[in-house]
């Protein structure tokens, strides 16, 4: 069986469907920022093999020199695992695959001024790995986007402020929020991120040029969202890694 049993060792929600989770660290078990791993729950009592689960796979939020491996899930009430996921209390098991997946890398990313990490969801969950791996040795400034409908689901602004605490003049997180007026007191928007790009909007705001010649990306989670800011970005030039050259744009869909 390639599951491993891993306790579960802290888990904050911060309302009724958003759950930061940090559990055991398989022993050997290795990965790098971007990837993620099937994490599953036994369908019965006595599992024998993997049939006996049901898994999904989750991005790590934790860095790999991290002791435990951290998740931030968001629980679809229809949804078969992450309902179960959320109700996770200190001290349960929860099963993961001893192999982590994933291209979304800042490694396939040709040497660019500013890095923007661009994400819907929990989809940005990676991005907290990527801060802990010093991106300011490779880029000059760091910008955070996350998109989401209400601003309780900006829960994790603080954890990415914190890990920028030394790099206060060369990173901005933006906050978009757009089913409630958006509350945040810096970079706050109230649209769509493709509307705000293609405007000319975002970049006035937040001073950046989002060109291939000065930019890189990283885009990831909810498939709709990565497809649009991808089309846009594919038309100012964007072009993702292929057959071993660098690129400046990787994408990752939930
Ligand atoms: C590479 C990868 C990494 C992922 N990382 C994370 C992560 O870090 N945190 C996280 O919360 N989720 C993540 N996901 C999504 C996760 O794997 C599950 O799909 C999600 O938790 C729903 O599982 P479920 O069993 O509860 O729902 P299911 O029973 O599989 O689906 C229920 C319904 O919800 C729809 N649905 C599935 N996923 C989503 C979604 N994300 N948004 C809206 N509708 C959806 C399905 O189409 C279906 O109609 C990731 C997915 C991928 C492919
Ligand atoms: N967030 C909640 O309060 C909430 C509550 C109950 C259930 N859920 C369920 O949880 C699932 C995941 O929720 P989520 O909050 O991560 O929502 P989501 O639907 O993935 O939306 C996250 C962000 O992505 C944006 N987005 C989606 N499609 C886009 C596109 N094509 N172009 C540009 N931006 C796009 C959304 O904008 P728009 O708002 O404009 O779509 C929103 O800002 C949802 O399917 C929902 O069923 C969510």
């Amino acid at each position: 069986m390639s599951l491993i049993p891993c306790k579960v060792l802290t888990t904050q929600k911060t309302d009724d469907r958003l759950v930061y989770m940090t559990v055991e660290k398989p022993e050997g078990f290795t990965y790098k920022p971007g990837q993620f791993v099937r994490c599953a729950l036994p369908l019965v009592d006595n599992p024998q093999s993997d049939a006996d689960f049901i898994g999904r796979p989750y991005s790590m939020a934790s860095h790999p020199t991290d002791n435990e491996l951290a998740f931030y899930i968001a629980k679809l009430p229809e949804g078969e695992v992450s309902p179960q996921m959320f109700d996770l209390k200190v001290g349960d098991t929860l099963y993961i695959d001893d192999t982590a997946w994933g291209m979304m890398s800042d490694m396939r990313l040709a040497k660019g001024e500013t890095l923007l990490m661009m994400g819907s969801g929990t989809g940005i969950a990676s991005y907290l790995s990527f801060m802990k791996d010093n991106l300011w040795s490779r880029f000059d400034r760091v910008v955070v986007v996350h998109s989401v409908r209400k601003n309780a689901d900006h829960a994790l602004t603080e954890r990415f402020e914190a890990l920028a605490e030394s790099h206060k003049n060369a990173f901005d997180f933006v906050s978009i929020t757009t089913r409630e007026a958006n509350v945040s007191k810096m970079n706050g928007f109230n649209r769509r991120l493709p509307e705000l790009i293609e405007s000319g909007e975002f970049e006035k705001t937040l001073n950046v040029e989002l060109t291939p010649e000065k930019a890189r990306v990283i885009l990831c989670g909810n498939p709709d969202f990565v497809q649009a800011v991808k089309t846009v970005l594919k038309e100012r030039g964007f072009t993702a890694p292929r057959r071993g050259q660098l690129g400046t744009l990787v994408s990752e869909t939930y």
